[in-house]
């Protein structure tokens, strides 16, 4: 097989770029080592950039976003049982938040990638990227588990695989430098048949520490707490579950929490990491592969995105003008961005959460932080430009 560029992963970096790249009449074909099912199942943070609402309407993809997801004018913060809402809508000259599953954006972009008679290649197995340091790279793999060997020979390869997929690794070691932090907690994620509690979300830091409360539906909620990262799912029972979250969100003017069936839990660990550079002879790395951040400021779709609209203008420039300039800045222009979004993620992360590891005098400064936002327009405004999305800088 043939294509111009070779997209390994069927996530939000590969399936924009494969969408923003067509648009543009250049070919790629995806391969996926998950089934269609999977890559439509997977739970995951659910807020949009402004931009990417956009970008989505621009695409002709915001159809369903449209009518199913929730536009808020901002989020709630709360601490000390008071809560704080922020306008984004106000403090950022009309921005607003965007509360659609990430999975929802997925089905809706690999239906229309599939009906545009784009090729994405689902369950193969084996994946290796080889050769991005020649002019002729290519990827096998095989189709399931028994499939014979296959060879995609493309112009280009996107590493878009995610943290553990192939595509970081086959930058040599000797050529890359890994930047991380693990923070001591996770989060505890539920989903839960009840009615709406607050008209936009709440992020909490309160008694045993963070919770958020998010949306699916009028009918379906989403809400994290705080936990240790390697504690047993088991012995989380709903009731605990309801009472951290009851315990953590309580107000003084006698607001009430909505319980209802818990149907999907699950922990999670947090983690910031970022590869420099994003790019090796003709391999570039898009979202996960390159950068991790924790899902406290709902960064990680949006940065996906970023880099893809990045690189789709880079690799149009190439194939239209032959310039490969923008290529060969690719990294350097992506990763400014992530930079903010690392800083920002690790900043909401650090401000909400109770970490016993931290000092007294820490703990203490977090609290000031959150004061500052509450008293400061400057600050508010700070906090809302990076949450609705920060302007592009190519
Ligand atoms: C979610 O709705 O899953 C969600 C929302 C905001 C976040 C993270 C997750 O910061």
């Amino acid at each position: 097989m043939r294509t111009q560029v070779g997209i390994v992963g069927c996530g939000p970096a590969g399936l924009f770029l494969a969408h923003l790249l067509h648009r543009a009449g250049i070919e790629s074909v995806i391969l996926e080592s998950r089934s269609r099912a999977d890559v439509e199942g997977t739970i995951r943070a659910g807020v949009l950039e402004h931009w990417v609402v956009e970008l989505m309407h621009q695409m002709g993809l915001g159809e369903r976003m449209k009518r199913e997801g929730h536009f808020h004018t901002g989020i709630t913060l709360q601490w000390n049982r008071q809560r704080l809402h922020l306008d984004m809508e106000e403090l950022t000259n009309g921005k607003k938040v965007t509360v659609y599953a990430q999975h929802e954006v997925l089905k809706d972009l690999i239906a229309a990638r599939l009906a545009d008679g784009g090729e994405i290649l689902f369950s193969v197995s084996g994946t290796a990227i080889r050769d991005v340091d020649t002019d002729r790279p290519f990827i096998t793999f095989r189709r399931g588990a028994e499939g014979a060997e296959e060879r995609l020979d493309c112009d280009y390869v996107i590493g878009a695989d995610g943290f553990h997929g192939p595509g970081r690794q086959a930058i040599p070691a000797s050529q890359r430098t890994e930047y991380q932090k693990i923070y001591p907690f996770g989060w505890l994620g539920i989903l839960a048949r009840a009615p709406l509690s607050w008209h936009e979300l709440i992020y909490a830091n309160q008694g045993e520490g963070f919770a958020l409360l998010s949306t699916r539906s009028p009918e379906i909620q989403r809400m994290y707490i705080q936990c240790d990262p390697k504690d047993d799912i088991a012995n989380w029972s709903d009731r605990r579950i309801w009472d951290q979250l009851h315990a953590r969100l309580a107000t003084e003017d006698g607001w009430q929490l909505q319980e209802g069936e818990i149907f999907q839990k699950g922990i999670i660990p947090l983690r910031s990491f970022v590869c420099e550079p994003m790019q090796y002879g003709r391999l570039f790395l898009a979202g996960d592969a390159a950068h991790i951040v924790p899902p406290t400021g709902a960064k990680g779709l949006n940065l996906a995105v970023a880099d893809v609209l990045v690189l789709s203008r880079a690799l149009e420039e190439k194939y239209r003008r032959n310039s490969s300039e923008k290529l060969e800045r690719y990294s350097a222009t992506v990763l400014r961005r992530i930079w903010k979004g690392e800083r920002f993620s690790w900043y909401m992360t650090t401000m909400l959460h109770r970490n016993e590891g931290e000092t007294p005098f820490e703990q203490r400064i977090h609290l000031a932080d959150l004061d500052f936002v509450r008293t400061s327009r400057a600050a508010a405004t700070a906090l809302a430009e990076n949450y609705v999305g920060l302007p592009f800088d190519e």
